[in-house]
């Protein structure tokens, strides 16, 4: 793991992506605390830390597998020992299914489906080998992004899998995403209950008609905590919950405190009065301000212990933060920024410098960073 030879941050090059483990390793406990506490299941999306490394600490702290978007993200993971994987992303090209068949013997892989069409591509893929594949159906609760609606439809879909024998009907899934578009926490209550709620209502419809559905999951970091409390849901799958983010703290769901990452910055240009340039421009800090209509965020990331700089516009090497009456840095100071979305500044470093209260212990790859296929 000690790979960095710097010891402290002024030894470090900017921009670093610094990682807070005493943050990140209470994030973990906290999840963990909450799936036991529920008696639930917890599957963390990887996507959000894309490393092996942190997907080893999750089943470490009682992780039950683990969820990712892409089958190049699940090749990456399967290939470094971890044997319980959900892919989360309906896959049905020939070409994305016959790489998905070698991936068979190295983990547990579910697949999620959406459409009768795909699972008769699963099936036909599947159909000449020994193997059999658990699937999940997932269901839309309104991020009206992939899914079948809940109730009659999930039950139509469940129906049309269990035609297939290659196909083992395992669970229902969903992800409430909308939750980051949510004006108030009230709303975020209200996404929740109803996430939880519908999973679990279509798996009892899907019994009723003799389907029976083992899994019942759901997450996303807003709502985790509320649908993961209903009746009858049986995991949870939070991704960022693990770091957290300026988007989470605008939706009140986490504070600053508890935001695990941030970038390590240089001042590289200054006109005091009026703006400080640094050296995190959108190849570093992403100019994502937010997805599904989240709009809590103020510019492109929060400069920690300066709150006379608004990080207001993004150049590629560039981040160029206006200045509130005046500011005491200087040219080659260093700030620290909390990214606005954690996931996507990860997918554009290579490493974490990994420390504890500001002395470097080490560094981790981010194994599964531009993983797009
Ligand atoms: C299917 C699915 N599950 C879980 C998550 C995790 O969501 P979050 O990062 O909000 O915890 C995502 C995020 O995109 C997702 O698409």
């Amino acid at each position: 793991m000690e790979t960095k030879a710097a010891t402290s941050f002024e030894q470090l090059d900017t921009p670093s992506l610094l990682l807070d483990l005493d943050i990140m390793e209470t994030n973990l406990r906290e999840i963990a605390a909450f799936a036991n506490q529920q008696g639930i299941g917890w599957r963390p999306h990887i996507k959000t830390h894309k490393c092996v490394e942190i997907a080893r600490k999750q089943i470490e702290y009682g992780a039950c597998g683990i969820t990712v978007a892409k089958l190049s993200e699940a090749e990456v993971m399967a290939k470094a020992g971890i044997t319980d994987i959900l892919i989360a992303y309906p896959l049905s090209s020939p070409l994305k299914l016959r790489k998905l068949a070698s991936l068979l013997p190295l983990a547990k892989i579910t697949l999620a489906v959406d459409d009768p069409k795909q699972a008769e591509r699963i099936h036909q893929c599947l159909e000449h080998t020994a193997s059999a594949i658990d699937v999940w159906i997932k269901v839309d609760t309104g991020l009206h992004r992939c899914g079948v609606e809940p109730g009659k439809e999930t039950v139509a879909l469940a129906k049309e899998i269990s035609k297939y024998p290659k196909l083992r009907l395992q669970g229902l899934f969903t992800h409430a995403g909308h939750s980051y578009a949510a004006s108030s926490v009230q709303e975020i209550e209200r996404i929740g209950i109803y996430e939880g709620q519908a999973i679990a209502e279509s798996a009892e419809w899907c019994e009723k008609e003799g389907i029976p559905i083992r899994h019942r999951s759901v997450g996303s970091t807003p709502t985790f905590r509320i649908s993961g409390k209903q009746p009858g849901i049986t995991e949870v799958r939070p991704g960022n919950a693990v770091f957290f983010d300026a988007i989470q703290v605008g939706l009140g769901v986490a504070t600053f405190e508890q935001c695990a990452l941030r970038l390590l910055s240089s001042v590289v240009s200054l006109r005091p009065q009026e703006r400080v340039v640094l050296d995190t421009g959108s190849k570093s800090l992403s100019l994502d301000q937010g997805a599904h209509g989240n709009a809590t965020v103020k510019g492109f990331g929060h400069v920690v212990d300066h709150p006379e700089l608004t990080l207001q516009r993004l150049s590629e090497e560039h981040g160029i933060a206006a200045v509130a009456r005046h500011t005491n840095l200087a040219l080659a100071d260093r700030v620290q920024i909390i990214p606005n979305h954690a996931c996507t500044v990860v997918n554009l470093f290579d490493s974490y410098v990994l420390h504890r209260k500001g002395t470097v212990v080490g560094e981790w790859r981010i194994d599964a960073r531009g993983k797009v296929q």
